[in-house]
């Protein structure tokens, strides 16, 4: 019988900056986001049943109608107005879940591409796209992913080109006892910030522009060393996180890191090197804290693509 695998990589945020608020309610965003070798595997099987089911090799994990893989597969064939299609997913669940990865999302993303290849619908980039941005805020990236500026929700794509990603690597981290709630930690950030939010477009293109031709992308684009890297949720998160204060301590103290931030809502936290190797080292260097402190870790590339078809 048929069938396919799909790999979905996690990603880190190398900037997250809220501009404001939008008029749907949810906050305007201007990021740099990059895919990391930290994967999922999704296979897929075509089934006559009309049903569409899944299974995970971790068994907490919801697989009702309420995870986005089978959002993602519902949404793909109710667009394709076939809704007789059936198949059956099975997820090698890699990327820890609420750690601000966007493990979910790559699955989603995952689960159209595949998806649309098992049942040979033929959806093209910029209407796989459109589910995507349906199904999450983060999903479009995951689509594309590599390094890419993301404004809007998170789904206007600017791609960078970025030869210093090739080598770049990390040295991620993630406190086994903590996960924290997207939508926790922007209402914090709203709280907390509302009243300093720019309004309007003007003033959030003004910011995208400044992100634009900012160190970040100058360094990233033409090599040489990366300004700090700047995440606003990390603000909110770091303060309330006992755990994110420890883990960030941990990878201040390493030699050689480029930088030291939070991934997106959290907790995740990670530390740049110039390679693959460096970020092993200080892997195995730091295992004997991390382990007493209870973090889980991983040294991994920058990875130039998102969801892909492997076989
Ligand atoms: O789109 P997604 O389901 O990932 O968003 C989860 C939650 O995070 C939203 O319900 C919202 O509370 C918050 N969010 C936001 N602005 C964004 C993305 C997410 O306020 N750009």
């Amino acid at each position: 019988m048929l069938e396919l695998k799909v790999e979905a990589p996690a990603k880190v945020n190398l900037h997250l900056e809220v501009l404001g608020l939008r008029e749907d309610g949810f906050h305007e965003l201007a990021m740099v986001m990059q895919t990391i070798d930290l994967v999922d595997e999704l296979q897929l099987w075509p089934t006559a049943d009309g049903a569409i089911s899944l299974s995970c090799d971790q068994p907490e994990l919801p697989t009702d109608g309420s995870n986005l893989i089978v959002k993602a597969a519902e949404l793909l064939r109710m667009r394709a107005g076939l809704p007789e299609l059936g198949a059956r997913i099975h997820l090698r669940k890699r990327i820890p879940v609420g750690a601000g990865l966007a493990g979910g999302s790559s699955d989603a993303a995952a689960a159209l591409v595949g998806l649309n290849a098992l049942w040979g619908l033929g959806f093209g980039d910029a209407e796989l796209q459109a589910m995507a941005a349906r199904l999450g805020s983060d999903v479009p990236f995951c689509l594309p992913g590599g390094t890419q500026l993301c404004f809007g929700r998170g789904e206007r794509l600017e791609a960078l080109a970025s030869p210093q990603a090739a080598t770049l690597a990390l040295l991620l981290i993630k406190h086994a006892g903590t996960s924290v709630s997207t939508p926790w930690a922007y209402g914090r950030c709203r709280e907390q910030w509302g009243r300093s939010y720019l309004a309007g477009e003007e003033a959030f293109e003004r910011r995208r522009d400044a992100l634009r031709r900012g160190p970040l992308v100058h360094a990233l684009r033409q090599g040489g060393n990366l300004p700090p890297l700047r995440n606003d949720l990390q603000a909110v998160v770091e303060p309330e996180l006992p755990s994110v204060r420890e883990g960030l301590v941990l990878l201040r103290r390493l030699p050689r890191t480029l930088a030291v931030a939070m991934s997106g809502s959290g907790p995740s936290l990670f530390a740049l090197f110039a390679d693959l190797n460096q970020a092993r080292s200080a892997q195995t260097n730091l295992a004997p804290e991390l382990e007493i402190a209870g973090f889980a870790s991983w040294a991994c590339g920058f990875r130039p693509r998102g969801a892909m078809l492997v076989a």
